[in-house]
């Protein structure tokens, strides 16, 4: 073989050698942000948990009662502000095709909503930061920010984000539900009677109920989370034997089919809403987000049945994304996809299979299997009659 021969095969060889190398990449790395499947899309709805916070409430025999938490109680944290600008960024990378050109905020492109909990509202201006800088072409400011309008229903006029407006009917599911737990609770606490009755001692509250664990839980990971030394009786319950109870707290607001609609269907409804609209011309937005809490995470994926391929108690700033994307099997009608963010640090989100709905999934049949999780009448199916 000549030389300039072997230096072809070489280089031919080397080529080959990168190119399985791409390709190798792209299977094991799953669905880039960059796939050519992205150009389809025509409208998104973001759902996100809040960032990392302080603790909402503490312990009487708390060892850090003192602590000075930056804030006050309750308040998105340093870490959570980072999170939440990470967040905008890592889905900026997915989603920026549906951003303006002139990359400038207006009413009519994209709307964002937020619990009136002041940890979700600044949560979604530092997810924003990072989701949507302006073009440094176009940007008025001399900082790389844009001022966004969010907006915060009252708490009693909220069924999206905090989901506190009344609802007599719910609030006496819940009740009896509390009195009168489903079989599986029963033996939950009968098998952690010992637990309770330890936690209670330690903690100089009482610790009777899986709802009292899921808060003392939520205290406990964020003193953790911030570099405080948990009390040596944490050591064994926190957190592996008290996680299930907290997840299967929060798996009780949306026990039942009534209890899923109120709570996970009236944000379905909202979405399917838009998406329906957007089909027609009837509404011409491309993003719409939603920034809440983990609850109303829960509540969603419950209610859609999708929690099972996702987390049961979703760390902070973990986001549902529902996608629309324009079809080409479908002639006159879309396809819906559902990704998930386990946190902030995720670049690629991990798509789900929609319960009832073979992908791809159309927005007409998407539609059809969310008609008994779509709410028209929140005050009327509310009263107790
Ligand atoms: C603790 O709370 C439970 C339920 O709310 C109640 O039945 C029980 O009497 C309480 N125990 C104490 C010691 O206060
Ligand atoms: C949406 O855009 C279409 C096409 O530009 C237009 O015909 C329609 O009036 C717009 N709808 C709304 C609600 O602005
Ligand atoms: C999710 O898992 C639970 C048990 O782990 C099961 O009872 C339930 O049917 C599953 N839900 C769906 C929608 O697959």
């Amino acid at each position: 073989m000549d030389a300039s021969r072997k230096g072809l095969t070489i280089s031919v060889i080397l080529l080959g050698t990168a190119l399985c190398s791409v390709m190798l990449a792209y299977f094991v790395f799953g669905d880039s942000n960059d796939a050519e499947g992205l150009r389809t899309l025509r409208m998104i709805a973001i759902l996100f948990r809040h960032g990392d916070r302080s603790p909402t409430e503490l312990y009487p025999n708390d060892p850090h009662q003192n602590h000075p938490w930056p804030g006050g109680l309750g308040a998105l944290s340093e870490k959570g502000s980072q999170q939440m600008y990470n967040l905008g960024k890592n889905l900026h990378m997915r989603y920026y095709r549906l951003l303006p050109p002139n990359g400038l905020y207006s009413k009519d492109d994209i709307f964002i909503g937020s619990s009136a909990a002041e940890r979700c509202l600044m949560s979604a201006q530092t997810f924003m930061a990072g989701f949507m800088p302006p073009l440094e072409s176009r940007n008025p400011l001399p900082i790389p920010w844009q001022p966004v309008a969010i907006h915060a229903p009252p708490r009693d006029r909220d069924i999206l984000y905090a989901q506190k407006q009344p609802c007599p009917k719910y609030d006496e599911v819940l009740k009896r539900l509390y009195i009168n737990p489903p079989a599986d609770i029963v033996e939950i606490n009968q098998k952690n009677a010992e637990l309770y009755k330890r936690l209670t001692k330690e903690t100089g509250q009482n610790v009777s109920t899986i709802l009292d664990v899921e808060f003392l839980y939520n205290t406990l990971e964020i003193e953790k989370n911030a570099g405080l030394t948990l009390p040596d009786w944490t050591e064994g319950v926190f957190p592996d034997r008290m996680l299930p109870l907290a997840e299967r707290s929060l798996a009780l607001f949306t026990e039942t089919p009534f209890m899923k609609k109120i709570k996970g269907g009236t944000i379905v409804t909202d979405i399917v809403d838009n998406m329906v609209k957007k089909r027609s011309g009837l509404q011409n937005r491309s993003i719409f987000i939603y920034s809440s809490h983990d609850v109303t995470l829960v509540n969603f994926m419950r209610a859609i049945g999708i929690i099972n391929e996702t987390s049961r108690k979703p760390d902070y700033a973990a986001t549902i994304v529902v996608e629309l994307h324009h079809s080409v099997i479908y002639e006159d009608d879309f396809e819906v996809k559902i990704v998930y963010y386990f946190n902030s640090e995720d670049k690629f989100p991990k798509e789900l299979s929609i319960p009832n709905c073979e992908s791809p999934c159309s927005l007409t049949a998407f539609a059809r299997t969310m008609e008994t999780l779509i709410v028209r009448n929140y005050n009327e199916i509310c009263q107790i009659v």
